[in-house]
């Protein structure tokens, strides 16, 4: 008896698995769709390029042409104390890309969160001056970008040091090197590795207070010869916001100044928020609130169409801007692992992605679909 149930239970697994591989094979793939129009990529966790994951493997290998690491390649884990790095992760992941030729995007160099406080710190506990944070910066922008040189190809070498008004973030960097850590980064990832596409990345810069903010920044960096290649916007995104007309005008306003634009970071969070607040800061964290989290039974039917909709607009600005934009970067493959399920409040049951919890594309990949031959369609007509 117990023979015949591991035998049909076997066979239920080999069915389910074959379902997922013709899935898999069935649907279009998003990076053919795209090609020659922008890269399409993905943040990696540790079980997807580790191989453990292996339907998420699937998906990545067939959808996906540049890859970025989601948490490996940040200073608390590839850095955690001084004089101690943690390569073997960061290695699998630029591994996996290699193996897979794909566009390997390391993030991020210099950020003021997932940084050790060490960092900042004398070991008698109090802060270090200006010169030890530079050299410290500059030694782990060698030894990171160094190790990866030519095979990363971009690094997100400075992350969200705007404010919401367009004003420098106060964080230890500023504090303790002044305005100029942001021109150093830059200068030291160059120095590390002079072929390497240099981006600045941040979240909300369809806000017109912090978009401008940041045009005012690249310029002055731009004066002083800075070495930088491209604005990241996140792309961490609402139903609602922003607006067709803020995505088209930001894209446009980096493109002015010369610079690639990528989406670094898309997803489209579908849960109610807390309070008004926009943007996908760290800092923001919230108590559970079961009241929050509607959909734990899976998204209803409206709110899917609204997604597809939703991600249908954003892809028609994208590619209505593809001399400007350069890649698109989900940040995660499957509603299962995305960070949205638990920030800004832990424990919900976010779908911001295109492929469900169970690996399966959602209305919303069809939808993007559509979009890339509708840019297909136009580029033909204007050939
Ligand atoms: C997030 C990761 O997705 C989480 O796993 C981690 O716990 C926190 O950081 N902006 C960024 C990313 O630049 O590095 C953040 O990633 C999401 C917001």
């Amino acid at each position: 008896m117990r023979l015949i149930w591991s035998f049909r239970s076997r066979a239920a697994v080999a069915a389910l698995a074959l379902s997922a591989a013709l899935t898999v094979c069935a649907q279009p793939a998003l990076k053919d769709a795209f090609e020659g129009v922008f890269l399409i990529g993905a943040a990696l966790n540790e079980a997807q390029f580790t191989g453990r994951d292996t339907n998420a493997v699937a998906l990545i290998k067939t959808h996906f042409n540049s890859v970025t690491a989601e948490n490996v390649l940040k200073w608390q884990r590839i850095h955690p104390e001084p004089g101690v790095y943690e390569f073997e992760l960061a290695d699998k992941f630029v591994e996996f890309g290699v193996q897979n030729g794909m566009v390997i995007i390391g993030h991020t160099l210099v950020w003021h969160h997932q940084t050790p406080r060490w960092v900042f710190r004398n070991e008698d506990g109090s802060q270090v001056d200006r010169d030890t944070l530079l050299a410290r910066m500059r030694e782990h922008i060698h030894t990171v970008v160094g190790r990866y040189k030519g095979r990363i190809k971009g690094w997100d070498v400075v992350n969200e040091a705007l404010d919401e008004d367009g004003r420098l973030r106060q964080t230890p960097w500023l504090r303790i090197i002044g305005d100029d850590y942001i021109a150093k980064a830059f200068e030291f990832a160059h120095e590390a590795d002079p072929e390497a596409e240099l981006y600045y990345n941040d979240f909300s810069l369809e806000n017109k207070p912090k978009r401008d903010g940041a045009v005012a920044l690249i310029k002055r960096l731009k004066a002083q010869g800075i070495p930088i290649t491209g604005v990241g916007l996140q792309g961490h995104y609402t139903l609602n916001w922003p607006s067709k007309k803020q995505l088209a005008e930001t894209i446009r306003a980096f493109s002015e100044l010369g610079l690639k634009v990528m989406i670094t970071e898309l997803d489209v969070d579908v849960l109610p928020r807390a309070d008004a607040h926009r943007g996908a800061d760290l800092m923001v964290r919230y108590q559970h609130d079961p009241k929050l989290n509607p959909y734990t039974a899976g998204l209803p039917d409206s709110v899917q169409r609204k997604l597809a909709k939703r991600y249908a607009d954003i892809f028609d600005v994208l590619v209505r801007h593809s001399d400007a934009v350069t890649r698109v970067t989900f940040w995660g493959v499957t509603d299962r692992d995305s960070w949205l399920n638990y920030w800004p409040m832990p424990g919900r049951t976010n779908h911001p992605l295109l492929f469900d919890r169970h690996y399966q594309p959602k209305p919303a990949f069809y939808a993007v679909l559509t979009s890339a031959e509708k840019a297909k369609k136009s580029a033909n007509k204007t050939r």
